[in-house]
């Protein structure tokens, strides 16, 4: 074998190695979004029902810090997840919903928020988009 040949050998092999060790939507795996915050994933039973926690710590939101319970769907390569936003020590009135998919070793998801607002005295709406990378 020459040079080149071993070359394009052990390109192919690392190319390989790295598609092979991409992390999909799969139990056990934690996903990090452009926030900072954390979406765990315990579990999808064959049904695709996903139970998981979600860490938020994005600037400018409450309820910070903390693991609070995802409940979700899973179909293929598309997901679609939820988060209370109630504790024990703090209840932020609020729900988040983010639905996406997976593509080329990321979540790409929008979500919509929930809130009570104070100055309407009701609820109100707020949307967004987060990606998301393995931790
Ligand atoms: C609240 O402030 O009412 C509760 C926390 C909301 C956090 C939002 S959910 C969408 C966006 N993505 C995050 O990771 N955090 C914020």
């Amino acid at each position: 074998m020459n040079a080149v040949a071993a070359v394009l050998i052990g390109l192919c092999i690392a190319v390989w190695s790295t598609e092979s060790a991409a992390q999909g939507i799969e139990p056990g795996t934690t996903w990090v979004n452009d926030r900072g915050s954390e979406l765990h994933i315990d579990s999808i039973d064959k049904d695709g029902h996903l139970a998981g926690t979600y860490i938020n710590r994005a600037a400018g939101f409450q309820c910070q810090g903390t693991p609070y319970p995802v409940i979700g769907w899973v179909e293929g390569d598309e997901i679609g997840f939820s988060v209370r936003w109630k504790s024990a020590d703090q209840d932020c009135q609020s729900i988040t919903s983010w639905t996406g998919y997976y593509e080329a070793g990321r979540i790409v998801t929008d979500w919509d928020l929930v809130y009570l607002d104070s100055v309407e005295n009701g609820p109100l709406m707020y949307r967004g988009s987060d990606h998301f990378v393995p931790q």
